[in-house]
Protein backbone atom coordinates (compact mmCIF):
# COMPACT_ATOMS: atom_id res chain seq x y z
CA UNK A 1 0.00 0.00 0.00
CA UNK A 2 1.15 3.47 -1.10
CA UNK A 3 2.58 5.37 1.99
CA UNK A 4 2.15 9.60 2.63
CA UNK A 5 5.44 11.17 4.32
CA UNK A 6 5.09 15.09 4.89
CA UNK A 7 8.20 17.13 6.32
CA UNK A 8 6.68 19.99 8.33
CA UNK A 9 9.70 22.46 8.11
CA UNK A 10 7.43 25.06 10.63
CA UNK A 11 8.75 28.31 10.66
CA UNK A 12 12.16 27.31 10.10
CA UNK A 13 14.80 28.17 6.88
CA UNK A 14 15.50 30.67 4.92
CA UNK A 15 16.74 30.97 1.20
CA UNK A 16 20.07 29.30 1.73
CA UNK A 17 18.59 26.72 4.29
CA UNK A 18 16.57 25.25 1.54
CA UNK A 19 19.14 25.26 -1.20
CA UNK A 20 21.61 23.46 1.25
CA UNK A 21 18.88 21.09 2.59
CA UNK A 22 18.11 19.77 -0.79
CA UNK A 23 21.90 19.35 -1.73
CA UNK A 24 21.97 16.77 1.16
CA UNK A 25 18.51 15.46 0.94
CA UNK A 26 19.35 14.62 -2.90
CA UNK A 27 22.73 12.71 -2.44
CA UNK A 28 20.96 9.69 -0.62
CA UNK A 29 17.26 10.58 -1.62
CA UNK A 30 15.05 7.67 -2.65
CA UNK A 31 11.38 6.79 -2.36
CA UNK A 32 9.44 3.30 -2.87
CA UNK A 33 7.67 3.74 -5.96
CA UNK A 34 4.27 4.52 -5.42
CA UNK A 35 5.01 6.52 -1.98
CA UNK A 36 5.11 9.89 -2.07
CA UNK A 37 6.35 12.62 -0.05
CA UNK A 38 5.28 16.35 0.14
CA UNK A 39 7.62 19.13 1.62
CA UNK A 40 5.39 21.68 4.00
CA UNK A 41 7.76 24.64 4.15
CA UNK A 42 6.81 27.95 5.17
CA UNK A 43 5.00 30.27 2.26
CA UNK A 44 7.90 32.33 1.47
CA UNK A 45 9.91 29.24 0.58
CA UNK A 46 7.53 27.79 -1.64
CA UNK A 47 8.03 29.20 -5.02
CA UNK A 48 11.34 28.37 -5.11
CA UNK A 49 10.97 25.05 -4.03
CA UNK A 50 8.17 24.80 -6.60
CA UNK A 51 10.95 25.12 -9.17
CA UNK A 52 13.39 22.48 -7.63
CA UNK A 53 11.12 19.58 -6.84
CA UNK A 54 9.27 20.23 -10.46
CA UNK A 55 10.94 17.25 -12.56
CA UNK A 56 11.01 14.66 -9.33
CA UNK A 57 7.38 13.35 -9.83
CA UNK A 58 7.00 11.69 -6.59
CA UNK A 59 8.19 14.96 -4.67
CA UNK A 60 4.91 17.54 -4.08
CA UNK A 61 4.36 20.81 -2.59
CA UNK A 62 2.31 21.02 0.79
CA UNK A 63 1.35 24.06 3.31
CA UNK A 64 1.48 24.43 6.96
CA UNK A 65 -2.48 26.43 6.71
CA UNK A 66 -4.40 28.67 5.20
CA UNK A 67 -6.57 31.22 5.43
CA UNK A 68 -9.91 30.20 6.83
CA UNK A 69 -11.71 32.91 4.53
CA UNK A 70 -11.63 33.42 0.50
CA UNK A 71 -10.44 35.88 -1.51
CA UNK A 72 -10.59 39.24 0.33
CA UNK A 73 -9.88 42.02 2.45
CA UNK A 74 -7.82 39.61 5.58
CA UNK A 75 -5.24 41.29 5.82
CA UNK A 76 -1.84 38.60 5.69
CA UNK A 77 -3.65 35.98 5.69
CA UNK A 78 -2.91 33.93 2.30
CA UNK A 79 -5.82 32.11 0.68
CA UNK A 80 -6.39 28.40 -0.66
CA UNK A 81 -6.92 29.61 -4.03
CA UNK A 82 -3.61 31.48 -4.21
CA UNK A 83 -1.61 27.84 -2.67
CA UNK A 84 -3.39 26.14 -5.29
CA UNK A 85 -1.95 28.64 -7.72
CA UNK A 86 1.23 27.91 -6.66
CA UNK A 87 1.18 23.92 -6.99
CA UNK A 88 0.48 23.03 -3.46
CA UNK A 89 -1.34 19.73 -2.92
CA UNK A 90 -1.47 19.07 0.40
CA UNK A 91 -2.61 21.61 3.17
CA UNK A 92 -1.93 21.03 7.14
CA UNK A 93 -5.33 22.29 9.25
CA UNK A 94 -5.32 22.29 12.98
CA UNK A 95 -1.70 21.70 14.00
CA UNK A 96 -1.61 21.49 17.75
CA UNK A 97 0.66 24.38 17.83
CA UNK A 98 -1.72 26.90 15.58
CA UNK A 99 -4.65 25.74 18.34
CA UNK A 100 -2.38 26.66 20.92
CA UNK A 101 -0.49 29.51 19.64
CA UNK A 102 -3.09 31.10 17.36
CA UNK A 103 -6.27 30.14 18.88
CA UNK A 104 -7.56 28.40 16.27
CA UNK A 105 -10.75 26.53 16.37
CA UNK A 106 -12.51 23.41 15.63
CA UNK A 107 -14.67 26.00 13.74
CA UNK A 108 -12.10 27.47 12.04
CA UNK A 109 -10.41 24.59 11.29
CA UNK A 110 -13.27 23.27 9.50
CA UNK A 111 -13.43 27.04 7.55
CA UNK A 112 -9.93 26.18 6.67
CA UNK A 113 -10.44 21.94 5.19
CA UNK A 114 -13.53 23.29 3.17
CA UNK A 115 -11.58 26.60 1.01
CA UNK A 116 -8.89 23.86 0.38
CA UNK A 117 -11.61 21.28 -0.76
CA UNK A 118 -13.11 23.73 -2.54
CA UNK A 119 -9.54 25.18 -4.25
CA UNK A 120 -8.96 21.19 -5.31
CA UNK A 121 -6.28 20.75 -2.74
CA UNK A 122 -6.05 17.99 0.25
CA UNK A 123 -6.46 19.15 3.59
CA UNK A 124 -4.00 17.13 6.33
CA UNK A 125 -6.37 17.89 9.19
CA UNK A 126 -4.35 17.48 12.73
CA UNK A 127 -6.14 16.23 15.66
CA UNK A 128 -5.00 14.65 19.01
CA UNK A 129 -6.73 11.74 20.78
CA UNK A 130 -9.25 12.56 23.42
CA UNK A 131 -10.88 15.03 20.79
CA UNK A 132 -11.15 12.76 17.39
CA UNK A 133 -15.05 13.12 18.30
CA UNK A 134 -15.34 16.69 19.05
CA UNK A 135 -12.69 17.76 16.21
CA UNK A 136 -14.95 16.40 13.65
CA UNK A 137 -18.27 17.67 14.55
CA UNK A 138 -17.41 20.67 13.02
CA UNK A 139 -17.43 18.80 9.04
CA UNK A 140 -19.92 17.41 7.31
CA UNK A 141 -19.06 13.09 6.14
CA UNK A 142 -17.92 14.66 2.29
CA UNK A 143 -15.43 17.08 3.61
CA UNK A 144 -14.07 14.77 6.32
CA UNK A 145 -14.05 11.89 3.55
CA UNK A 146 -11.46 13.67 1.43
CA UNK A 147 -9.50 14.62 4.50
CA UNK A 148 -5.88 13.39 4.91
CA UNK A 149 -5.88 12.88 8.92
CA UNK A 150 -2.82 13.21 11.28
CA UNK A 151 -2.79 12.28 13.95
CA UNK A 152 0.08 13.64 16.54
CA UNK A 153 -0.17 13.15 20.25
CA UNK A 154 0.88 16.16 22.13
CA UNK A 155 3.41 14.48 24.42
CA UNK A 156 5.14 13.19 21.35
CA UNK A 157 5.38 16.12 19.35
CA UNK A 158 8.97 17.82 19.58
CA UNK A 159 9.71 15.73 22.78
CA UNK A 160 11.85 12.74 21.66
CA UNK A 161 9.45 10.09 22.92
CA UNK A 162 7.57 9.01 20.30
CA UNK A 163 3.92 7.49 21.14
CA UNK A 164 3.63 3.72 21.05
CA UNK A 165 2.96 2.11 17.82
CA UNK A 166 0.44 -0.22 19.43
CA UNK A 167 -1.37 2.75 21.47
CA UNK A 168 -1.21 4.80 17.36
CA UNK A 169 -2.97 1.34 15.98
CA UNK A 170 -5.87 1.97 18.56
CA UNK A 171 -6.62 5.53 17.74
CA UNK A 172 -5.82 5.04 13.83
CA UNK A 173 -9.23 2.60 14.59
CA UNK A 174 -11.25 4.91 16.51
CA UNK A 175 -10.02 7.52 13.83
CA UNK A 176 -11.85 5.37 11.05
CA UNK A 177 -14.64 4.49 12.78
CA UNK A 178 -15.41 8.64 13.27
CA UNK A 179 -13.86 9.58 9.97
CA UNK A 180 -14.86 7.20 7.33
CA UNK A 181 -12.91 3.66 6.98
CA UNK A 182 -11.30 4.56 3.81
CA UNK A 183 -9.41 7.86 5.59
CA UNK A 184 -5.62 7.68 4.81
CA UNK A 185 -4.00 8.32 8.15
CA UNK A 186 -0.66 9.32 9.53
CA UNK A 187 1.41 9.69 12.38
CA UNK A 188 3.35 12.59 13.84
CA UNK A 189 5.06 13.21 16.89
CA UNK A 190 9.38 12.70 17.19
CA UNK A 191 9.46 10.37 13.97
CA UNK A 192 12.62 9.17 13.13
CA UNK A 193 14.77 6.89 10.41
CA UNK A 194 14.56 4.15 13.41
CA UNK A 195 10.99 4.26 13.96
CA UNK A 196 9.34 5.16 10.75
CA UNK A 197 8.85 1.80 9.50
CA UNK A 198 6.99 0.91 12.61
CA UNK A 199 4.38 3.28 12.25
CA UNK A 200 3.86 2.59 8.71
CA UNK A 201 2.41 -0.68 9.64
CA UNK A 202 -0.39 0.54 11.29
CA UNK A 203 -1.04 4.03 9.50
CA UNK A 204 -0.31 5.49 5.30
CA UNK A 205 2.60 7.47 6.82
CA UNK A 206 3.79 9.92 8.74
CA UNK A 207 3.95 13.80 9.65
CA UNK A 208 7.62 14.45 10.41
CA UNK A 209 8.28 17.50 12.15
CA UNK A 210 12.22 17.95 13.79
CA UNK A 211 13.64 15.06 11.76
CA UNK A 212 12.64 16.33 8.25
CA UNK A 213 15.06 19.63 9.02
CA UNK A 214 18.32 17.87 8.04
CA UNK A 215 18.50 17.19 4.57
CA UNK A 216 20.74 13.66 5.42
CA UNK A 217 17.74 12.64 8.10
CA UNK A 218 14.96 13.84 5.68
CA UNK A 219 16.51 11.24 3.11
CA UNK A 220 17.04 8.48 5.13
CA UNK A 221 13.36 8.77 6.49
CA UNK A 222 12.28 7.78 2.93
CA UNK A 223 14.74 5.25 2.56
CA UNK A 224 13.79 3.21 5.75
CA UNK A 225 10.24 2.61 3.71
CA UNK A 226 12.29 1.14 0.44
CA UNK A 227 12.64 -2.00 1.53
P1 LIG B 1 8.14 16.40 15.51
O1 LIG B 1 6.93 17.31 15.01
O2 LIG B 1 8.40 15.39 14.43
O3 LIG B 1 9.28 17.38 15.68
O4 LIG B 1 7.73 15.77 16.79
C1 LIG B 1 5.81 16.76 14.38
C2 LIG B 1 4.81 17.82 14.09
O5 LIG B 1 4.61 18.72 14.92
O6 LIG B 1 4.19 17.83 13.00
Amino acid sequence: MSKLLIANWKSHKTHAGLLSWWDEFMRDFQLKEGNLLAIAAPFTLLGELKKIIEPIENIKLAAQTVSPFPMGSYTGEINAQQLSELGVKYVIVGHSERRRYFHETDELVADQVREVLAAGMTPVLCVDEGYIESQAQALDDDALAHCVIAYEPLAAIGSGVAADVGSVAAVVKTIRSVYGSQVPVLYGGSVTPENVGEYVLVCDGALVGGASLDGATAAQICSALVA
